[in-house]
């Protein structure tokens, strides 16, 4: 069995971690710890965002792991209010970050009352040919988002990173995603914390199986899934587990065990206010 972290390869070419530390609610000083430890621990993939307030603590730990920037995957997020500004938003994230370029740029949300993320794309089009995001995509996008970037632009996104774990399975979506040669990434993997996840039965059968934490068993969940994965912690034996699960594999009959915990759950907000929910 393979023990070394799986790389994605996107549509445009570029090489992704399949796995890598979440760092929302992280403050500056504990984002500076988080993103020390991961990248001791052997994480080469980072995802930050302008909102979460922490970039700059983020810049810190790359720093303070001196690595070579090329074996590193560093993510952040356009904002909405900036959804017109995306050139001068990814050069001040790039200065908090203290970073040249990210790996992959995202629209945070496509705010579609606003009217801007077709633009807000054709921007990140031109921050990646300008080199300052080697990759470009969004999260939160649904299907008729997606759709509209796609007609009005003929490019689509490398990524769509969605709210995605066990109570909350998105398969449409996913699908829809894959037919597009568009990744899925999984946020709130391990639905923030796993409340009705980690006791689950079928959960804690298989945590006892593989000899594994329960959280071990929904982040192998994804990485079988095909899906990008991104667990949050600021707690250092936490991110050496979340980090321990390249030894194992979950059966065809386990996953369609796990599809079952599907429940249309959302922890956060529907990205289109016109949604049903
Ligand atoms: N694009 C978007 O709109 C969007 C939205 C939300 C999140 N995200 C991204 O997705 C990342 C992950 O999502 P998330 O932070 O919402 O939630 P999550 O990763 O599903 O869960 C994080 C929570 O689980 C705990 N935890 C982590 N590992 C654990 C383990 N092995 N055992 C038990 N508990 C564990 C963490 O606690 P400790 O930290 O205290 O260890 C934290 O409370 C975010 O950090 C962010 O980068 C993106």
């Amino acid at each position: 069995m393979a023990t070394q972290q799986p790389i994605i390869k996107l549509h445009d070419g570029n090489l992704m971690p399949q796995l890598g530390l979440g760092v929302w609610k992280a403050s500056n000083e504990e984002a500076t710890a988080a993103v020390a430890k991961a990248l001791e621990t052997g994480y080469r993939h980072i995802d930050t965002a302008m909102i979460y307030k922490n970039e700059e603590g983020v810049g810190k730990g790359i720093e303070a792991a001196a690595l070579p920037r090329e074996d590193l995957f560093i993510t952040t997020k356009l904002w909405n209010d900036d959804q017109q500004h995306a050139q001068q938003a990814l050069e001040q994230s790039l200065s908090r970050l203290k970073l040249d370029y990210v790996d992959l740029y995202l629209i945070h949300w496509p705010v579609p009352q606003q009217g801007h993320y077709v633009d807000a794309w054709k921007q990140l089009l031109s921050l990646k040919e300008q080199g300052l995001a080697k990759s470009v995509g969004v999260c939160n996008f649904q299907i008729s988002h997606l759709q509209r970037l796609l007609d009005e632009t003929g490019t689509a996104p490398v990524i769509n990173q969605i709210e995605l774990h066990p109570l909350l399975q998105q398969r449409q979506l996913h699908a829809w995603n894959a037919t597009h040669h568009i990744i899925t990434e999984s946020w709130s993997p391990l639905a923030q914390g796993g409340d009705g996840v980690f006791d689950h039965p079928t959960i804690v059968k298989l945590a006892e199986k593989y000899e594994k934490s329960p959280a071990q068993i929904v982040i192998r969940w994804h990485l079988d899934s095909g899906l990008i994965v991104i667990p949050k912690s600021v707690t250092p034996k936490r991110i050496v587990e979340n980090f321990d699960v390249f030894d194992f594999r979950l059966e065809r009959e386990e996953l369609s065990e796990l599809a079952k915990l599907d429940a249309g759950q959302r922890l956060g907000p529907h990205p289109d206010p016109d949604a049903q929910p």
